[in-house]
């Protein structure tokens, strides 16, 4: 972002974009809410949006698009085959990251289920920096891998002041291969913008040292790009390698250490959609056997042909800081605004939003009684905003029924790039130090519903006595008839 200083001395981050398209919000009263909450099982998926006020879940296909980006729209070209629109895509692509091949895919999952298929044999372990929801279940469900985090051990100190949380430990992987052989490992993954841990990036250095190791016994490596907008700002910030490097030159730079690149377009490029880059022939082909089987055809992918359009320009977007910094910008003010205010909540800042650590929010709450879910559900009673529970819940429970308790119990407050203006963000810092002062009210949930697999879309739960009643009473107290 543009340096820009303000004479009073403040470092408050300043937009440069104006907002041209709005969205009208609504704010529920709380007893709406608490009947809205009720509804979706306590559970921050299943609110409907017109219930929500600030809208923190994700930033998966909520980013503000560009102006250039819609104009572009308007030149899809919608030919089944050989659009002229996936020229222009590949061409973007190609452009960034130097890769030759490029597989359109409907979003980052689908790219995940064509790599588990492709990549992986039966047993074979997968080491990653960290795991993603979806990752992991492509990769066992589909794959019949074993996933194995190898981060630096600094990925799960809630207030580190790392600046490369998500950085994989090199001598755990060269310990992992020879252990399980170049046979055993399908593939290494490395995740840009850790998500799980709090939107944490890895350095270039090791994602180029990993690459080393990885050539060195012939075993591909694997980038999710989906988040990597904000490494690359982090990179550039914070890795002195980096800092006469253009965001370009970075960004270059880590495809080159990788065998394959996949991504979320509804994340990077902020659009909707997803695919897979390389330059190896042999991947190559491969891969694109899968394609027309489960996505479409080759040069749509299951993706509509206008938001391919939108992909293109976006991905150009990437390559300028001012674009690129806004999130993080963002994020960092608020995390600094809790600090302020002793709300626990994950540092440094990373990508993505801003991380509040459920565990020390709510310290009075058992593991097993959801603290992150508890905390999301009670966020969304006391303010409208919904974000979305990164913790236990959101893991799968063992074979034998046991839970496996998550290394972090986060609660993600999304900024999806460009949507939300300062005083929305001063509001959300507002009300989450209320809940603070208040954390002492909030109890945990217990299943209604449990699904199998990736519980946390469509589980539903409720809470363990009557927390809320007493939650929202105490809100009218101090608030009176605020919304
Ligand atoms: N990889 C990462 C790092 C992601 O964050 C996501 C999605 C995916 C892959 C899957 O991509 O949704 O297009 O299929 N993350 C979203 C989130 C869902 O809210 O963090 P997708």
């Amino acid at each position: 972002m543009a340096n820009i200083k303000f004479f009073s001395g403040k470092t408050t981050p300043i937009e440069m974009h104006r907002v041209r398209i709005i969205q009208k919000l609504n704010l529920l009263s709380i007893d709406e809410r608490l009947e809205a909450v009720k509804r979706a099982g306590n559970n921050t998926f299943l609110l409907r949006n017109d219930d929500v006020f600030l809208d923190m879940l994700t930033d998966s296909g909520t980013n503000a698009m560009s102006n250039d980006q819609l104009a572009s729209m308007s030149q899809a070209d919608d030919s089944y085959a050989g659009s002229a629109t996936f020229y222009r895509l590949e061409k973007a692509l190609r452009h960034v990251f130097g890769m030759e091949y490029f597989l359109p895919a409907h979003q980052g999952r689908a790219c995940e289920h064509i790599l588990a298929r492709v990549f992986i044999k039966k047993g074979q372990v997968i080491p990653m920096n960290y795991h993603f929801t979806t990752a992991k279940a492509q990769i066992t469900e589909i794959g019949g891998g074993q996933i194995l985090e190898i981060p630096v051990k600094e990925a799960f100190d809630i207030d580190s002041t790392c600046p490369f949380k998500g950085n994989l430990d090199t001598d755990a992987l060269k310990q992992a291969i020879a252990k399980y052989g170049k046979d055993g490992i399908g593939f290494v993954r490395m995740e840009a913008g850790t998500n799980l841990i709090g939107g944490q990036p890895f350095a270039l250095q090791n994602i180029q040292e990993v690459s080393k190791i990885c050539r060195s016994h012939g075993i591909p490596l694997v980038h999710d790009i989906s988040l990597l907008s904000d490494n690359l700002y982090f990179c550039k910030q914070r890795e002195a390698a980096c800092k006469n490097m253009t965001i370009h030159e970075i960004a270059k730079a880590m495809a080159e250490a990788s065998d394959v690149l996949y991504f979320s377009g509804r994340k990077l490029g902020s659009a909707r959609g997803g695919g897979i880059c390389t330059n190896n022939r042999q991947y190559y082909m491969m891969m694109r056997e899968l394609v027309p089987l489960f996505e479409g055809f080759l040069t749509y992918g299951g993706m509509s042909v206008r938001e391919m359009e939108a992909l293109a320009v976006g991905m150009y977007e990437t390559l300028d800081e001012d674009v690129i910094s806004q999130g993080p910008q963002f994020i960092e003010f608020m995390v600094g605004e809790l600090l302020k205010l002793k709300v626990p909540v994950v540092t440094p800042a990373g990508g993505l939003g801003c991380h509040l650590d459920a565990r020390g929010f709510l310290s009075h709450l058992k593991p097993t009684e959801y603290p992150a879910g508890s905390l999301a559900s009670a966020m969304y009673l006391v303010s409208g905003i919904r974000g979305m529970e990164r913790g236990t819940l959101s893991e799968q429970r063992n074979e034998d029924g046991s839970e496996p308790i998550a290394q972090m119990e986060l609660l993600r407050l999304a900024l999806p790039r460009r949507v939300f203006t300062m005083s929305q963000i001063l509001y959300a810092v507002d009300r989450i130090n209320w809940l603070y002062q208040n954390r002492h009210l909030v109890g945990g949930l217990k299943w209604i519903d449990e699904p199998r697999i990736l519980r946390f879309f469509f589980g539903t739960l409720e809470p363990i006595g009557d927390w809320q009643q007493k939650l929202v009473a105490k809100f009218k107290a101090d608030f009176g008839d605020s919304l």
